[in-house]
């Protein structure tokens, strides 16, 4: 900013105007000028301020009279005012009082120039009507300039500021068409994904039943070779039919309007594990619940879709010499409860931990671990749009741990009845 003078300055301004003067300039050099307005009615005094003014390189605007101070100010901005007290027709008090009225100079400070002589009455009446200084005459050159650079800065920073704040608004609009723009695109492919799942099925079904009505026909005579086509074509109907299932509830759950309720998680668990049961047997799956699991808001046909797609995979990704072992419990995590899915199947390297919740992502195999890769999507979707969040911490060859954490519904009448957490066992208790 404006360098420490020297010299004290003083005496007759218009004899010593560019002696005291700091060419510094910080702000003269780099930054552009501003306006400011020089309010006296007599013109030496005006010439005075102006030489006083001129090494900090604004640009200096001078009125003869408040009421042409006003008409300046009607026609632009000002940085500072720097206003005469006593004036003829309509003095600096008056003429502070109709600035401050206007809405582009109500906030524009003001340094009224006044004499030695005013009594602290007049410098409290200036105060009341927006004088943010005073300067005494004989002015003092470099207190002057010291004044004026301090509100300059002031200007500047508070423009800067405004400017900023236009940015971010501007940007903020912005933001909004783009987002805008993506979710009409998102519902369109949404839209899309749903018809293609929906209607490629209908044909496929019946590819596929023609294609087992040959097979199963005795009249057929086909070769070995043909028979073996055949199941091909069977085959990958049937993969191509638990494909266009899972992207149809994937689409049908970006589309729903889920409606959030309470949900009792074990019994949405039970029910779960019903369906799961045969999986579970053929498998000699065990799976340890520590119960009870707890409340939260949630959709239940969702909530459950989401449990058996953990609970399914957690089955699934297990080495063959083993038997699936699943340990399922719940914690508090402020108003969430995470329900944790510990499996101790084949693992997950960290660095596929983001991307497996992705559609049609799939780490392994499918003649290994058949699958189409939607699960993890379908339980993303499906958790987001209940207001929670799911992960994972895994590593390669160690087992997974899958949670899902959802707000929690507490219900004080039950808290206050229940028993210790017990453990129960489903399927396989050897
Ligand atoms: N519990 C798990 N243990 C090991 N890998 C898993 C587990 N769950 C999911 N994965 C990996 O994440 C991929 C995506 O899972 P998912 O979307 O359910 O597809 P899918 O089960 O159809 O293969 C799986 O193919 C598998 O590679
Ligand atoms: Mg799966």
């Amino acid at each position: 900013m404006l360098k420490r003078l020297k010299d004290g300055g003083g005496g007759n301004a218009l004899a010593e105007p560019l002696r005291v003067v700091s060419r510094n300039g910080d702000c003269a050099a780099h930054l552009p000028p501003v306006d400011i307005l020089l309010v006296d009615d007599r013109e030496d005094k005006l010439l005075a301020l102006e030489a006083i003014l001129d090494p900090l390189r604004h640009n200096l605007v001078k009125a003869q009279s408040g009421s042409e101070a006003l008409q300046r100010l009607l026609r632009q901005e000002f940085a500072v005012i720097l206003l005469d007290v006593s004036m003829p027709e309509m003095d600096g008090f008056e003429t502070a009082a109709l600035i401050r009225q206007r809405p582009n100079s109500e906030a524009t400070p003001i340094i009224f120039v006044t004499a030695h002589s005013t009594s602290d009455h007049e410098i409290s009446r200036g105060y009341s009507l927006g004088a943010v200084d005073y300067i005494l005459s004989p002015i003092v050159p470099e207190f002057l300039r010291t004044k004026v650079s301090v509100f300059v800065d002031l200007y500047r920073k508070t423009e800067q500021l405004r400017r900023s704040q236009q940015e971010i608004l501007n940007l903020n609009v912005e933001l909004q068409q783009r987002l805008s723009a993506l979710t009409e695109i998102n519902r369109e492919l949404e839209s899309f994904n749903y018809s293609i799942s929906h209607d490629l099925r209908a044909p496929l079904r019946s590819m596929q039943s023609f294609a087992e009505a040959i097979r199963e026909d005795p009249d057929s005579h086909l070769s070995t070779e043909s028979l073996d086509f055949l199941s091909r074509i069977i085959r990958s109907g049937r993969y191509m039919d638990n494909l266009l299932h899972d992207l149809l509830a994937y689409s049908r759950l970006a589309r729903a309007e889920l409606v959030n309720t309470h949900v009792d998680l074990d019994s949405a668990l039970k029910e779960v594990l019903a369906q799961l049961h045969k999986d579970i047997e053929d498998k000699h799956a065990k799976i340890e619940i520590r119960q009870p699991l707890g409340r939260v808001r949630g959709n239940l046909p969702t909530l459950k879709q989401v449990l058996a797609n953990l609970i399914g995979n957690a089955l699934k990704f297990v080495d063959a010499s083993k038997a699936p072992h699943l340990k399922i419990h719940s914690e508090k995590d402020g108003a969430f409860l995470r329900i944790w899915i510990l499996d101790n199947g084949i693992g997950i390297a960290p660095e596929h931990h983001q991307k497996i919740f992705g559609l049609f992502e799939r780490l392994h195999n499918g003649s290994i671990y058949p699958g189409t890769g939607v699960g993890l999507a379908i339980v993303r979707k499906g958790v987001e749009r209940m207001g929670g969040a799911v992960g994972l911490e895994s590593k390669l060859g160690r087992g997974s741990r899958f949670w899902v954490q959802l707000p929690e519904v507490v219900m004080p009448q039950l808290e206050a009845q229940v028993n210790e957490p017990a453990l129960s066992i489903v399927g396989h208790t050897a």
